[in-house]
């Protein structure tokens, strides 16, 4: 039996449910935030706690309940779904309302969501050991991708027509040419100078929790670094690409719009990093 947490209470997920009137069901009006668990272990507990607070900071969404007391529910979730090697999904919702785009001139409740699920990481290995392909699609989001949002579509849509062009996923391109994303993880490349080059973090990215402790790895190994944009076309001239998230760390890219980047294996760069990041992890 699968168990989900909804506001205070742990319940079959079958019957986990919120009201119709969920201003994140209706507007999007919701964060989230997505842990990989390692062991038993929250992986970057920190940063993605940090996050999570300057999302809901950014929506003026009160924070619904206290770190301590959101790692004692999401330590009884993991529990009771003997999840030990998995991630795990919170949602935060304004709350529920009658329907109006304004926020209620009442104070109301913030919606809490916890789920987990298992994942199959050596599987996961196997991919970053074969490398993966992308596409690229026309970023078409808003202007605040650095909160993390439930407002997924475009990202649904990106992620979609990677899978049915048989990719894994989707580098998100802005109006003035320069890959922004991908769907769900973020975009690097290893120019054939060997520098790491990856976007810096403005507004047109998620600030990827991977992404930064991938920087202090890249750092510490001693690797030259640069955070600005690149197009694809760099991209295909690189020596390396890969992409960082929280549940697939560190994959190769071996190819971008069905073309191969460099001799078509995973690069060196993106293995030690990927090792020196789960090392620490
Ligand atoms: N995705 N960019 C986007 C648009 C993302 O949704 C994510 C995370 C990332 C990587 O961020 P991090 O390293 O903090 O996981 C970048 C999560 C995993 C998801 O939506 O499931």
């Amino acid at each position: 039996m699968r168990f989900a947490y909804v506001n205070g209470r742990f319940c079959a997920h079958p019957d986990a449910a919120i009201h119709v009137e969920d201003r994140g069901f209706q507007f999007a009006d919701a964060v989230y935030e997505v842990w990989s668990v390692r062991d038993g272990r929250l992986m970057d507990a920190d940063g993605h706690f940090q996050r999570l607070s300057r999302s809901l900071a950014e929506l003026r969404i009160p924070e619904p309940r206290s770190r301590p007391a959101l790692e004692r529910i999401i330590r009884e979730l993991l529990r009771r779904n003997r999840v030990s090697n998995g991630l795990v999904y919170l949602q935060i919702s304004r709350g529920q309302a009658r329907r109006d785009h304004a926020f209620p001139k009442q104070a109301i409740t913030p919606t809490i969501v916890l789920t987990c699920k298992r994942l199959d990481f050596a599987a996961a290995d196997r991919r970053a050991e074969t490398g993966i392909g992308v596409i690229t699609v026309p970023d078409q989001r808003w202007a605040r991708c650095d909160i993390k949002t439930v407002n997924l579509l475009p990202n649904v849509l990106a992620k979609q027509a990677a899978y049915e062009a048989g990719a894994a996923e989707a580098w998100q391109v802005d109006a003035d040419g320069y890959v922004t994303e991908g769907s769900s993880t973020n975009a690097w490349i290893v120019t054939k100078a060997g520098k790491l080059l990856t976007r810096q973090a403005d507004n047109g990215i998620l600030h990827g929790i991977t992404r930064a402790r991938i920087l202090d790895c890249a750092q510490r190994l001693g690797l030259e670094v640069e955070e600005r944009a690149f197009t694809p076309a760099e991209a295909l001239d690189a020596r390396e690409a890969f992409l960082t998230s929280a549940t697939s760390f560190v994959t190769p890219v071996v190819s971008i719009d069905g073309k191969t980047v460099a001799n078509g294996a995973p690069g060196s760069l993106a293995r030690a990093l990927r090792e020196t990041y789960l090392a620490e992890a």
